[in-house]
């Protein structure tokens, strides 16, 4: 493997570069600026910076993007979170414009002052309805981020505890940062060791906010909800799920990995990001209305920032119509299957780790691989994102393919031969 490595850097000199080396700072004359900076130049110059592509049209199965340079190419993509293709539906993009014409481009105000459009309660009702539950609410958000970040950080306090499952998104974490409660992980969906944090706090004078996910971005696992839940409850704790990933799209009716493990009414707050299988922006807690109600006026990323855009605000409703009725049944059968299709071709042959939905991840390992690998897979005609330290642990890398319900059998097929092309050239076949 070094033989591997040594000769990939001399073809290839910025694989030694990992993006976390220029993370940290360097002292008062900001050294990782320009260090940054140097790199930048040199992959960008080499025609090797595959970030920040430009994409030319809407995230369906088949794009064309244009690189810094200018290059462009056509890509199969799965690296879009677009599960249900709505991002593109044409009743959506109608319910868009009608909404744009009516209500003008942006809120132009903070919700809890002037922002507060009657299509964003006609969402909120929406939202209410499609999960059927009394006295539940919905606070909105203008993206997922902020949901967490205010959500988490209003309702921890100093002196309170947020516990976070191990593979957590950055939102969630970020949330607890800023709410000043003091912080402990547990190991990716072990309950066992959850509740071994959970006992070494004084849970019956503490306020506790446990908080995991619907299905995780990292592996493409599901979050063992039921068994978090339960434990959690008997210390008192609160549970935040994350559904980030899966709602619209696990569950019967599509609300998610609490409607299929059966714990709707027992989880305390679920967030919701609209970026994903609702094809938008934005994003929402729902919870009991006294709950919602107290985030409408005291989370700050919802009190400081912008209401959603009217626009977006009328195609969310809209996705989730669809999402709620038999479009969206059609389109979670397709999207399972083809989920299945392509993690059966890659099984056996590369690790996919604990894979068991949509995402698909591909573990590579050395993060030095990371750039190559990416330019690699553009050139030979796929969109897919890699990630590595510091979101997934030292050499575990990943590449991670988004399945879509939109995606054929011939872009599957395809995809995964290129994937096992660049695990031959890059060393990371497993069979
Ligand atoms: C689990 C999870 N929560 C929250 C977010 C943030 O959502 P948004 O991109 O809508 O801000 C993401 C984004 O990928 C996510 O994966």
């Amino acid at each position: 493997m070094a033989d591997f490595f040594d000769k990939l850097i001399k073809q290839e000199p910025y694989t030694q570069y990992t993006l976390d080396m220029f993370s940290r700072s360097a002292g008062k004359d900001h050294a990782e600026i320009d260090q940054f900076d140097k790199w930048r130049q040199m992959v960008t110059g080499a025609n090797k910076y595959t970030f920040e592509v430009s994409h030319l049209a809407a995230q369906r199965p088949e794009i064309s993007v244009r690189r810094e340079s200018g290059d462009e190419y056509n890509l199969i993509s799965f690296a879009s979170y677009n599960y249900l293709g709505y991002s593109y539906h044409p009743d959506v993009i109608d319910a868009a414009k009608k909404a744009l014409d009516l209500y003008g481009l942006g809120a132009t105000g903070s919700p809890l002052l002037n922002g507060t459009f009657q299509i964003h309660k006609e969402l909120e009702d929406s939202i209410v309805k499609f999960f059927g539950q009394k006295d539940y609410g919905v606070s909105l958000f203008s993206s997922g981020y902020g949901a967490n970040l205010g959500v988490i950080s209003a309702f921890i306090h100093k002196g309170d505890h947020v516990v976070l499952d191990r593979s957590s998104h950055a939102s969630l974490i970020d949330g607890a940062i800023l709410s000043q409660g003091k912080i402990s992980l547990f190991r990716h969906n072990d309950t066992e060791f959850l509740e071994k944090v959970l006992k070494r706090i004084d849970y019956e004078n503490t306020r506790i906010l446990v908080c995991c996910e619907g299905v995780y971005s990292t592996d493409g696992d599901y979050g063992n909800l039921r068994d978090i839940i339960d434990i959690s409850h008997k210390y008192g704790a609160a549970v935040l799920v994350d559904e980030a990933h899966s709602l619209l799209v696990a569950g019967e009716n599509g609300r998610g990995v609490c409607e299929e493990q059966d714990v709707l009414s027992e989880a305390d707050m679920i967030i919701a990001t609209f970026s994903k299988s609702f094809g938008g922006v934005g994003g929402c807690i729902y919870a009991n209305k006294k709950i919602t109600n107290y985030m409408n006026y005291y989370a700050r990323s919802r009190m400081f920032s912008c209401a959603l855009d009217p626009g977006v605000t009328g195609g969310l409703i809209k996705s989730l119509e669809l999402a709620g009725g038999a479009d969206g049944k059609e389109r979670r059968k397709r999207l399972n299957y083809n989920a299945n299709y392509l993690r059966e071709k890659l099984k056996g042959h590369v690790d996919i780790g604990t894979s068991s939905s949509w995402i698909i991840p591909v573990i590579y390992g050395d993060e030095r691989l990371t750039l190559p690998l990416s330019d690699y897979l553009q050139r030979e005609g796929i969109d897919i994102s890699l990630m590595m330290f510091p979101a997934v642990p030292k050499n575990r890398s990943r590449i991670r393919a988004f399945v879509t319900s939109e995606h054929t059998k011939n872009q599957l097929d395809k995809g995964s031969d290129i994937i096992l092309r660049a695990a031959d050239k890059y060393n990371f076949l497993i069979g």
